[in-house]
C-alpha cells in the first residue's frame, strides 16, 4: 500500500466570544489565553503522533480553530518550527492561519508572515451591519476591509474570505452586495457557506427566519455569475479560487490524503501501510480536559472496509472535477467494481457522471449529494453490507 501525502492539522479552541449558529469545537475565552501551554501541549502531541508518519514530510498546515489568530506570531513560530524539525515540510508548503478580523492589531500579519504563515482564512461572513450583529460578530465590515489591505500589505495575498448566505431576511440583492463587496478586497479563494442551524447552538434553540429556497437558488445562480466574471472558479462545494489558488490543504482533505490531527478535538486520517488500514484518530474535546491529558490518550479507531467507499466518496463528490479510479482504488484499497455496483441505481438517475476512468456528481448531483452517498452506505447496498 502506497501512502498519500500528509498534512497536518492543528485546532486552537478559543474565541472572543462563542458566535450563536457555530457548532464548531470552539469557546469563549473567559481568562487569560494559555498560550504556553497550549503549545506545549500541542507539541507533545505532534511528538507523540510523528512516529507514524516517520519519514514523509508535510504538504500543507492549516490552523483551524476556534480563532488561532488569538495566538502570537511567537508561539505560531514556535509551533511550526517544531513541525519543520520533527516532519519536514515538501517545497512550497501551504500553512494557512484561520483569523477572526476583530483580532488583527496593526503588522500583526507581516508577523504571521515571518512565522511561516503563507495562506490566511479570514471570517468575513458578511459586510451587512445589521447582519454581523445577528451573527453575534465581534468586528464590523472596515475592520474586515482593513484586515485585508494589511494581509496585501504583508505580502499575503493567498488568503481566503468565509461568506455565509441564506442569512435572516437576507434578499438575493443583498447575498450578492456582500459578495462584491468581498471580491472588492481583492482574495485570492472564497469559501461561501450556507447558513446551517446546528444542534446545540443558541440559533438551534431560537432559529431564525431564513430565506426561502427560490430565493436561496437565486443566491447561487447570481453567486456563480459574479465569482465567474471575477476569474473565480468553483471547484468544490462552497470553494471558489482565482487560477492556481486552491487550497491544498483542502483539496488533501477530499482526494483522502492522510493528515495528522493535534489540539483540543483534532481529527486525523492516517494510512497504516503495514496493517493495510486506514485509521481515524481523535484528540479530547474539551480544551481543559486536552491540557491535562496524556497525548497518548488519543482515540484511534480503523476506518472499516466495508465504510471506506462512503467515506472516500463523501469527500471525493464535493470536488467538481470528481475523482478518478485509480484514486478510489489508491485510497480504499477496493476495486472500481464496488463503486460501478453501488452507484448504478444514481447513474440512472443522472445524478453522477461517469467518465472512461472518472466519476463526477452532475449539477444536479452536486445539489442532491446526500442522494448519492446514501447508495454507499453499507446497510443501503447489499454488497457493501
Ligand atoms: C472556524 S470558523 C473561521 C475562523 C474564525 N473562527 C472566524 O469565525 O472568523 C470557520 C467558518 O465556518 C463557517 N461556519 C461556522 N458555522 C457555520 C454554520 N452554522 N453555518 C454555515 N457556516 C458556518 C463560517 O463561515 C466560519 O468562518
Ligand atoms: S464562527 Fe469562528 S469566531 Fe465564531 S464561534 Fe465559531 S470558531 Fe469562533
Amino acid at each position: 500500500m502506497k501512502t498519500p501525502p500528509l498534512a497536518l492539522y492543528a485546532h486552537f479552541p478559543w474565541c472572543v466570544q462563542k458566535c450563536p449558529y457555530c457548532d464548531f469545537n470552539s469557546y469563549t475565552l473567559k481568562e487569560t489565553l494559555p498560550e504556553d501551554r497550549y503549545i506545549e501541549v500541542l507539541l507533545r502531541d505532534l511528538d507523540a503522533q510523528a512516529g507514524q508518519v516517520a519519514g514523509r514530510p508535510l504538504v500543507s498546515i492549516f490552523l483551524g480553530g476556534g480563532t488561532p489568530s488569538l495566538f502570537s506570531p511567537a508561539a505560531i513560530a514556535r509551533l511550526l518550527e517544531h513541525a519543520r524539525a520533527r516532519l519536514g515540510f515538501v517545497d512550497g508548503v501551504e500553512i494557512t492561519l484561520e483569523a477572526n478580523p476583530g483580532t488583527i492589531e496593526r503588522g500583526r500579519f507581516s508577523e504571521y508572515r515571518a512565522a511561516g504563515i503563507t495562506r490566511v482564512s479570514l471570517g468575513a461572513q458578511s459586510f451587512d451591519a445589521r447582519q454581523l450583529a445577528l451573527l453575534g460578530r465581534i468586528h464590523s465590515a472596515d475592520e474586515t476591509r482593513r484586515a485585508a489591505e494589511e494581509l496585501h500589505a504583508a505580502g499575503l495575498d493567498n488568503f481566503n474570505l468565509d461568506l455565509m448566505y441564506a442569512l435572516p431576511g437576507q434578499s438575493a440583492a443583498d447575498a450578492e452586495t456582500d459578495l462584491r463587496e468581498a471580491i472588492a478586497l481583492a482574495p485570492a479563494h472564497l469559501s461561501q457557506y450556507h447558513l446551517t442551524i446546528e444542534p446545540g447552538t443558541v440559533f438551534a434553540a431560537a432559529p431564525p427566519v431564513q430565506p426561502a429556497d427560490e430565493i436561496v437558488e437565486e443566491m447561487l445562480e447570481r453567486s456563480l455569475r459574479v465569482l465567474r466574471d471575477a476569474s473565480f472558479e468553483p471547484y468544490e462545494v462552497s470553494g471558489y479560487a482565482r487560477p492556481g489558488r486552491r487550497c491544498a490543504h483542502n483539496l488533501n482533505y477530499w482526494t483522502f490524503g492522510d493528515y495528522l490531527g493535534i489540539g483540543a478535538g483534532a481529527h486525523g486520517k492516517i494510512s497504516d501501510s503495514a496493517r493495510e488500514l486506514r485509521v481515524r484518530t481523535q484528540q479530547t474535546r474539551e480544551p481543559r480536559r486536552y491540557l491535562a491529558a496524556d497525548p497518548a490518550a488519543l482515540v484511534r479507531k480503523p476506518i472499516a472496509v466495508r465504510d471506506l467507499p462512503f467515506e472516500f466518496a463523501m469527500n471525493g463528490f464535493r470536488l467538481v472535477d470528481g475523482f478518478s479510479d485509480q484514486q478510489f482504488e489508491a485510497g480504499t484499497g477496493l476495486s472500481i467494481a464496488v463503486l460501478e455496483r453501488a452507484l448504478a441505481p444514481v447513474r440512472a438517475r443522472g445524478l453522477v457522471d461517469r467518465g472512461p476512468d472518472h466519476w463526477r456528481a452532475t449539477p444536479k448531483g452536486f445539489r442532491f449529494l446526500n442522494d448519492i452517498l446514501v447508495e454507499l452506505l453499507p446497510d443501503t447496498d447489499p454488497v457493501l453490507a
